[in-house]
């Protein structure tokens, strides 16, 4: 087995290999875009399993397999999208790499390091660096602390400020989510849903954090003001150099501020590239599905059918056997139903995997 990013491949065929190693010139230092950063964040055969507990004495009756073996990386200054139907494991990507919950089983390396391996101080102190913005900014403040509190308590405690300078910070922070310097004395519920969210920003900003994982930051927010809080957010990840993972449900949102996308299905991503190349030419089934179900924002196109998803989303649970997207897949074959198709690239060189072979040629030419 040998590692590509986003994606474990495995051996087949002569064909495959000459494939995979021209694929992987793509990784070689002198084939790098001069535009591309280093690694930031790695993750390798990521996997969360929650128990499921039942009988009358609780006892471990099965388990949700809610990220199933997922390995991707990031640079330095990229942000990566994270897409995938409700349930998929999105968010529960984000809060193993954020530190609220420890994975089952992979590795998480950030900045070189194995967080996992790390001492408790010096884990504390990098965890500061990676920080989250939360879906629903009403629960994820604390409605009982005014916002000085919310925003000073982690500055003054991580000693990022002290008392005397921690005024001027707040102030800093203030303006780059741009809210008004008065509201320090104020409670979150007498904010409106986009006010909000920009404190969500400026706490998760507070510790100066290199890496954000923003877990669908718009989708509770106001239509008008989603593409307001979008804009912050990527004039923010530019003008701090910031890292990010962004996680939506729309193509449409993800695509407006990653640089590359990785799709996901049930506990596994199914396809991985250049955000252009993934929304543009989708490659895997699941993709084209995704992206011919969403509303169409073009007015020339908004007459043309929109070509819902079929079928229920399978039970992560008991994910269906070789390509868990098979029940609903239109081009599945029998080997789909047995064999889990491996990662491959689509294009060589081009960083656009995915893990379906009719969306790697001959057998999308065999099904027309
Ligand atoms: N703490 C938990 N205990 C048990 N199961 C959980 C827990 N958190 C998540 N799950 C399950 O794990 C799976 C993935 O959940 P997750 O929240 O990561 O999905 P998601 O892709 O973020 O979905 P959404 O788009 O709705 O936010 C789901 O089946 C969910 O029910
Ligand atoms: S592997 Fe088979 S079932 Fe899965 S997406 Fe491809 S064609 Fe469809
Ligand atoms: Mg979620």
């Amino acid at each position: 087995m040998r590692k590509m990013e986003g994606s474990t491949v495995d051996s087949e065929s002569e064909d495959d290999e000459v494939q995979r190693n021209e694929g992987n010139n793509s990784e070689l230092p002198g084939k790098e875009p001069p535009e591309r950063g280093r690694i930031l964040l790695e993750v390798e055969n990521l996997k969360k399993y929650y128990p499921l507990k039942g009988g009358i004495i609780t006892h471990t009756t099965g388990y949700t397999h809610a990220v199933d073996g997922v390995s991707f990386s990031v640079r330095e200054g990229e942000t990566l999208g994270l897409v995938g139907e409700s349930g998929c494991g999105k968010s529960t990507i984000g809060r193993q790499i954020v530190g609220l919950e420890r994975p089952t089983e992979g590795i998480i390396r950030y900045d070189g390091k194995d967080l996992s391996a790390m001492k408790p101080g010096e884990l504390r102190q990098i965890r500061t660096q990676l920080q989250m913005v939360f879906q629903d900014p009403y629960s994820s403040l604390n409605p009982r602390k005014h916002i000085y509190e919310i925003l000073a308590q982690p500055m003054l405690y991580h000693h990022i400020a002290t008392k005397a300078t921690v005024g001027k910070e707040l102030e800093r922070l203030l303006d780059m989510v741009g809210l008004s310097r008065n509201v320090l004395g104020r409670y979150p519920h007498e904010f409106s849903g986009g006010q909000r969210q920009r404190i969500g920003i400026a706490r998760a900003l507070s510790l100066n954090p290199r890496f954000l994982v923003c877990d669908e930051p718009v989708s509770a927010l106001d239509v008008s003001i989603q593409a307001q809080i979008l804009n912050l957010l990527k004039s923010l990840q530019k003008e701090l150099n910031l890292t990010c993972i962004f996680v939506g449900h729309g193509l449409g949102a993800v695509n407006y501020v990653s640089d590359r996308i990785a799709v996901m299905y049930l506990g596994k991503i199914v396809e991985i590239g250049k955000a252009a190349d993934v929304f543009r030419s989708p490659a895997h089934p699941y993709t084209k599905a995704l992206i011919a179900a969403a509303p169409v924002p073009d007015p020339e196109k908004a007459g043309q059918e929109r070509k819902l998803l079929e079928g229920e989303v399978g039970s992560s649970q008991e994910p269906p056997s070789g390509c868990r997207f098979h029940p609903r897949c239109p081009f599945a074959q029998e080997s789909c139903r047995q064999t889990e198709p491996q990662m491959r690239e689509v294009k060589p060189g081009s960083g656009h995997f995915a893990a379906c072979p009719v969306a790697n040629g001959k057998e999308a030419r065999a099904h027309g």
